[in-house]
């Protein structure tokens, strides 16, 4: 019988099997891209559209402004844009790619897929495409799916976007949700490396008696679309804000410690933070939770409000295009959404 064991504590990533300890390769991100809107819907304009204010606004969610899209523009669009920097970034063609994965809760429509239609528009012949919804986590997830296939020897390249386009489903007559989300994509294209650079350690979770406190009631096969759910509001983004406040501070702490103690590292040795960016306190609270400064965290919720999906890998983009990170650098990704689902992925960056 052959058994299987990780190393823990071993960065290398091997596993005991029969006895002897096997090394395995690595998932590694090429490169980065990503796009959001024009349009700047800022605070001010939100007085004028709802019952808040700036003020309210800046000192309980940390947000000046987001970007929102126009109303001929889909979630494919930004996609599309995010994923040809990533390629380029990469020095990857699209007839390389063999997995195009899309974490998003707000896909052109229920189907085809998002993942389809960019498969289309970027020329991606050789590669299967599928969504992931898996909310605010959607990066997350389909970043360790992605390592999972890059582990076996069929497939070398995978794209992941993590793209919401909230806007299309936020309330503006609900000033408890639309003062909070904003529109993006990021993307990474990843391929396989030795035991340097690339993907520790990856860790996803779910608490499903938590959905909820963050949905969207009608357009699905519970209450299709009729003049009734129309009339009611019911497309719409419905939350709890209370609810997901005190889950994600709880959680973001879990997510980090676990990934870190399996891996046999320690809060010091992380050189950038990218927490989901859905409020400047959960932030605030989780880097105090773990004693990483300011300046070792990635924080655009001012500039960009909470894009769901989009956070982390236009954090991550970003962070790369301004030189913030080199190689070796250990960056620790955590996030939480809807479903309620969480997760973290903890890699080194660069490349072999
Ligand atoms: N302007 C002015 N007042 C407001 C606004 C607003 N935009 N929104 C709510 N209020 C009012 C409330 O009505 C309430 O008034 P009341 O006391 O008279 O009833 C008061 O402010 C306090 O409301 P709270 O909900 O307690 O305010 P809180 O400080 O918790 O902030 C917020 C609300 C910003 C929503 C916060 O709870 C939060 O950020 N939660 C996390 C939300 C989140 O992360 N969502 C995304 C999850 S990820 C995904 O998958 C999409």
């Amino acid at each position: 019988m052959h058994l299987y064991r990780l190393v823990h504590g071993s960065e290398a990533r091997e596993i005991r099997y029969d006895g002897k300890v096997v090394h395995l390769l690595k998932a590694q991100i090429l490169g980065m891209g990503h796009a959001y809107p024009e349009r700047i819907l800022d605070n001010k304009e939100l007085e004028q559209m709802v019952d808040t204010s700036h003020e309210w606004i800046v000192e309980r969610t940390g947000i000046l402004e987001r970007r929102i899209a126009d109303k001929h523009t889909k979630s494919s669009d930004l996609s599309f844009i995010a994923a040809e920097m990533a390629l380029e970034r990469s020095g990857i063609t699209a007839e390389q790619l063999d997995l195009i994965i899309v974490g998003t809760a707000s896909p052109d429509m229920p189907f085809p897929s998002t993942a389809c239609i960019i498969q289309d528009r970027l020329g991606a012949v050789n590669a299967g495409a599928f969504d992931l919804e898996a909310g605010c986590t959607g990066f997350v997830y389909s970043l360790t799916v992605a390592e999972k296939f890059l582990l076996t020897p069929a497939y070398r390249y995978v794209l992941v976007v993590g793209v919401d386009l909230c806007s299309k489903f936020t309330d503006y007559t609900d000033r408890n949700t639309c003062v909070i989300f904003g529109d993006g994509a990021g993307a990474a294209v990843l391929g396989k490396g030795d035991s340097g650079p690339g993907i520790i350690e990856s860790y996803l979770g779910a608490e499903g008696s938590g959905g909820k406190h963050l949905y969207m009631p009608a357009g699905g096969s519970a209450m299709p679309a009729s003049h009734e759910t129309v009339d009611q509001r019911l497309h719409y983004i419905k939350m709890d804000g209370n609810e997901i406040f005190r889950f994600a501070t709880k959680i973001m702490v879990k997510i980090s410690e676990r990934l870190l103690s399996s891996s046999g590292l320690e809060y010091k040795d992380v050189d950038l933070l990218i927490p989901h960016q859905a409020n400047i306190r959960i932030i605030r609270t989780a880097m105090k939770r773990m004693n990483i400064p300011v300046e070792k965290t990635v924080i655009n919720v001012q500039q960009f409000g909470n894009m769901s999906a989009a956070c982390i890998p236009v954090g991550l983009s970003m962070a790369d295009q301004e030189g913030r990170l080199k190689p070796g650098d250990l960056v620790l990704m955590v996030a939480f959404g809807a479903g309620l689902t969480y997760g973290g992925v903890l890699l080194r960056w660069g490349r072999d």
